[in-house]
C-alpha cells in the first residue's frame, strides 16, 4: 500500500512488516525519513529536521549548498552542493557538470510497469511473468491486472536543462520488499550527457553499523564478508562488464551483533548483470548513505531532446529478524515476482552434464553410453557441454561457428536427440553466444565484430574475444545461428555460458560521444537475445552460467530460472559458495551437481552420499562419467534421485533457515527447509572435519510451529523443544559426513 499525506507532504510505502517513508522539504526536495518496522502513523515530517540549521533554501537561501550537503535527499544530485556520493550527474554540451532536481508531480497506481528492455520484478497478473505462448493469447482477459503491488512515480525536474527524473517505487503486498528504479527523460532542447545514473539511495541513522557484502573469485564465489563501517566509505563494484565472481551487486547495512535470527538489516540487491557500484558512507553527521546502480566509470549516455534512459531496478529489503528473515524475503520475492516462464514452479529435470566426464573428448557413442547408464539410474536429461561445434577440441577455437561438428556427432543433434529421447531422456546443450575465437570462420570473416579499441585490437582471455553485441547485425547473426541449432532437433535445455570479462570496450561504429554507452548496450543486447530465445522456444529450460557463477544475479534470473553456481563442484567448497548464494537466491535457482572424486579441482575425496546431500540444496544433477562408476555407486545415485523426487517440491518452495555456517565456525554446516504450513521440514547437517574427543553438537532448529509435535528420527518432539532447547547431533566418524533429517508434523497440539 502507498499513501500520500498532502498536508505534511509525506509519502509512505507499506509492505506486510515494513514501512518506507519520505517527505518533501520546502515542497521541493524529497528527503528520506524512515525505513524499518511497519508504522501506523504517517506524520513523520519532523524527522526531516527542516527547522534546524542549515535551513531549506526557501527559509534562508544563503545556506542552500550546506543544506544539500546535509539533507538526506532521496535521489541526490551532484555538482550543486552535495559532496557525498550522489546518484546522478550530467555534463552539458558546454562541458559543465551538476544539476538540481526538485519535485514536479507524482502518481500512485496499482501494479507495476515493465522496464523497457531490462529485467525487473513483476506484479501478479501482468503479462511479463508469462511464457511467450500465453502472452499472445492475452486478448481473452486472463491478463487483467490483479495487481499484488502498487507503484509510486515521483517526477523531479532540473529547471535549467529541462531534464525530468522519474523515481519509481513499488511496494509488494505479500513480500517484504520495495523496488526502486529511475527513468531520465530529456524534456529540454539540447542534448545532455548522463555521466552517472544510479538506481537507488538509502539513508540510515543507526550506531554501530556493519557492511555485509559477497566478494569472491572464480570458483570461490559469494563469500560472506562483514566489516565495520567507520567514517569514510566502503565500495563493492564491478567494471568487468559482468556482475562478476569478484564482487556481487549486493550490499547490506547490518547492526553489529546481527545474527541469523536477530538484528536489523537494510539490504540492496541490483537487478542487473553488468558493471555496478554499491557504496556505503558515513558522513560528518553520522548519517549513513548507501547508493547502488550502474557503475559511472566507463559509462556516459548521450540523451538527445525527447529521448529517455531507463536505469535498472534495485530491490530493498529490511529485516528486524536478522539475516534469515532477510533471506526469506528475497527468496519469496524472486520466486514469486522475478523468475518467469514455464519452468518457474516446476520440478526441473535431473541432468547429467558431460563436461567433467569427457571435457572436449567425446563423440555420439560416448554420449550415448553415458545416457544409457544415466537412464537406468533415473537421470532425466543429457547435457552436451562445450566442444560440439566447429572444430573445437580444446578451448582455442570455433566460438562463433555454431554448426555441429559432424565428425564428433554424425547426424548432428537430430540423431542424438532421437536416441536420447528413446531412452526416455531429454537433450540439452551448452552454448557461448557472446564470444568469438580468433581461430574461427566468423572471426576470419568479421574481425571487427570483436569489441576493441581503435588501433589496439581486441585482447584475448581464455583464447577468446567478446563479440560486440551492441551492434544489431552481430547479435542477429549469432542469434540466428543459435536458433537454427535449436530448431534442428528436440533440444529442451540450454546452458548459456560466458567465459571471460569484457575488455577493450569500444567500436568503430558509434560516434566518439557514444562510446561510453557500449557496456550498457552490450548488457541490453544479452537481455534482448535471451528474451527472444524464450519467445521463440517457450518451453526451453535456460540455465545461465559465466565461468561458473560470474553472472549469478537477479538480472539473469529474470531470463533463466536457474544459474550454474560455481565451477567448483567440490562438495565441501560448495558449502560456503552455496551459503553465500542462498543468502539471496532461492534454492530452486542454484545449479548444484554431484561430481567425480577425487575432485578435479581440489583433489579431495568426499563420500558420494555427502556429495548428493550437498547438491540436493539446488537444482540437482551430475557432472561425472557414470559409465566408470561401480554398481554400488550407481545404486546410490538411484537412491539420491529418489530423495530428490521426494523432497524437491519442499526444497523448491519451502522457507530456508540457516543453522550453522562452516564458513564461520570451521566445524559444520547446517540448514533447514520448512514448508509454508510448517508441517514438514528437512534438516541438512554436514560435519566437515572429524575431531577426537568431540561431544555431540546442539542445534537449535528454526521455523517450526512451537506448539506442534513432530516426528524426528523416530522420536516425537514438540516444535518449541526442537527450536528453543535444541537437538543433539552426535559426532560422526570420518571427514565430510552428512546427515539428512526429515521432520514431519504428527499433530498440531499436545497429545492427550
Ligand atoms: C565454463 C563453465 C563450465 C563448462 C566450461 C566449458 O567454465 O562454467 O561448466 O561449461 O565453461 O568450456
Amino acid at each position: 500500500m502507498i499513501q500520500y499525506d498532502g498536508t505534511h507532504q509525506v509519502f509512505k510505502l507499506d509492505t506486510p512488516h515494513t514501512s518506507y517513508v519520505f517527505g518533501l522539504a520546502d515542497g521541493r526536495y524529497p528527503g528520506h525519513i524512515y525505513y524499518g518496522k511497519r508504522l501506523g502513523d504517517i506524520d513523520l515530517a519532523y524527522l526531516l529536521r527542516t527547522d534546524e540549521r542549515p535551513w531549506p533554501p526557501s527559509v534562508f537561501s544563503r545556506e542552500k549548498v550546506s543544506f544539500f550537503d546535509f539533507y538526506p535527499m532521496e535521489y541526490p544530485f551532484e555538482g550543486t552542493g552535495d559532496c557525498r556520493e550522489c546518484c546522478i550527474n550530467i555534463r552539458t554540451e558546454e562541458g559543465q557538470e551538476g544539476l538540481e532536481l526538485t519535485y514536479l508531480s507524482h502518481r500512485i497506481y496499482a501494479g507495476k510497469k515493465e522496464l523497457e528492455g531490462l529485467p525487473a520484478t513483476w506484479s501478479r497478473g501482468s503479462a511479463h511473468n508469462l511464457p511467450a505462448a500465453d502472452r499472445s493469447s492475452s486478448g481473452d482477459g486472463r491478463l487483467e491486472e490483479i495487481a499484488d503491488c502498487s507503484t509510486l512515480e515521483l517526477t523531479l525536474q532540473d529547471e535549467v536543462t529541462g531534464l525530468r527524473v522519474i523515481l519509481s517505487y513499488t511496494a509488494f503486498e505479500e513480500a517484504d520488499a520495495i523496488t526502486r528504479s529511475v527513468r531520465v527523460e530529456n524534456g529540454g532542447v539540447r542534448s545532455v550527457y548522463l555521466t552517472k545514473v544510479l538506481s537507488a539511495c538509502l539513508h540510515v541513522e543507526q550506531e554501530g553499523l556493519e557492511v555485509l557484502t559477497l566478494p569472491g573469485s572464480w570458483s570461490r564465489e559469494r563469500m560472506m564478508q562483514r566489516q565495520k563501517l567507520g567514517y569514510g566509505s566502503f565500495v563493492t563494484e564491478s567494471i568487468r562488464g559482468i556482475s562478476s565472481h569478484q564482487d556481487h551487486p549486493f550490499m547490506a547495512l547490518i547492526s553489529e551483533n546481527c545474527t541469523q535470527t536477530t538484528g536489523d538489516i537494510y539490504a540492496m540487491n541490483f537487478v542487473y548483470s553488468g558493471n555496478f557500484i554499491a557504496k556505503a558512507m558515513r558522513d560528518q553527521f553520522d548519517q549513513v548513505r548507501v547508493v547502488m546502480g550502474i557503475h559511472p566509470d566507463r559509462f556516459c549516455w548521450k540523451l538527445e531532446p525527447s529521448a529517455a534512459f531507463q536505469a535498472p531496478e534495485v530491490v530493498l529489503v529490511y529485516s528486524d529478524g536478522g539475516l534469515g528473515k532477510m533471506t526469506r524475503s528475497f527468496h519469496r520475492l524472486y520466486r514469486d515476482h522475478l523468475i518467469r516462464g514455464y519452468w518457474k514452479d516446476r520440478e526441473r529435470p535431473i541432468l547429467i552434464n558431460n563436461w567433467e566426464a569427457t571435457y572436449f573428448d567425446f563423440n555420439t557413442e560416448k554420449l550415448l553410453e553415458i545416457a544409457r547408464e544415466s537412464a537406468k539410474a533415473g537421470i532425466e536429461m543429457l547435457v552436451v557441454d562445450d566442444g560440439w561445434f566447429g572444430y573445437r577440441d580444446n578451448d582455442d577455437s570455433s566460438l562463433g561457428d555454431w554448426q555441429v561438428n559432424e565428425n564428433k556427432l554424425p547426424g548432428g543433434f537430430g540423431y542424438l536427440a532421437e536416441e536420447v529421447n528413446k531412452l526416455g531422456m531429454k537433450l540439452g546443450i551448452w552454448v557461448e553466444p557472446e564470444m568469438i575465437s580468433e581461430d574461427s570462420d566468423l572471426y576470419r570473416e568479421h574481425p571487427d565484430w570483436a569489441l576493441q579499441l581503435n588501433n589496439r585490437g581486441p585482447g584475448q582471455c581464455r583464447a577468446q574475444y567478446v563479440l560486440d553485441l551492441s551492434r544489431k547485425e552481430v547479435r542477429d547473426t549469432v542469434y540466428d545461428r543459435l536458433k537454427a541449432v535449436l530448431s534442428s532437433a528436440n533440444i529442451e535445455y540450454v546452458k548459456w555460458d560466458m567465459n571471460r570479462p569484457l575488455s577493450d570496450v569500444g567500436n568503430t561504429i558509434l560516434p566518439p560521444d557514444r562510446q561510453g554507452e557500449i557496456a550498457h548496450r552490450y548488457m541490453l543486447a544479452v537481455y534482448e537475445m535471451q528474451e527472444r530465445l524464450l519467445q521463440d522456444f517457450p518451453g526451453l529450460l535456460l540455465e545461465n552460467c559465466a565461468s561458473g557463477g560470474g553472472r549469478f544475479d537477479p538480472g539473469m534470473l529474470y531470463y533463466s530460472p536457474q544459474i550454474w553456481c560455481s565451477d567448483d563442484t567440490d562438495a565441501m567448497e560448495r558449502l560456503a559458495i552455496q551459503e553465500g548464494t542462498q543468502l539471496l537466491y532461492p534454492l530452486s535457482s542454484i545449479g548444484a551437481h554431484v561430481s567425480d572424486c577425487p575432485n578435479h579441482m581440489t583433489g579431495r575425496s568426499v563420500p558420494l552420499e555427502t556429495r548428493g546431500t550437498v547438491a540436493l540444496a539446488g537444482t540437482f544433477g551430475y557432472e561425472l562419467d557414470i559409465t566408470r562408476l561401480s554398481e554400488e555407486d550407481k545404486c546410490q545415485i538411484s537412491e539420491q534421485i529418489e530423495l530428490y523426487k521426494k523432497y524437491n517440491s519442499l526444497i523448491r518452495e519451502g522457507d530456508y533457515y540457516r543453522l550453522e555456517s562452516w564458513q564461520h565456525n570451521h566445524v559444520c554446516d547446517g540448514y533447514m527447509i520448512v514448508s509454508e504450513d510448517r508441517s514438514e521440514a528437512l534438516l541438512t547437517y554436514v560435519q566437515v572435519l572429524a575431531k577426537t574427543n568431540q561431544k555431540s553438537r546442539r542445534l537449535q532448529l528454526q521455523g517450526l510451529n512451537p506448539e506442534a509435535f513432530y516426528d524426528i528420527d523416530g522420536k516425537t518432539c514438540q516444535g518449541a523443544v526442537l527450536m528453543y532447547a535444541g537437538l543433539l547431533i552426535p559426532p560422526m566418524s570420518g571427514d565430510f559426513q552428512a546427515k539428512l533429517i526429515p521432520i514431519r508434523q504428527i499433530q498440531k497440539f499436545k497429545p492427550v
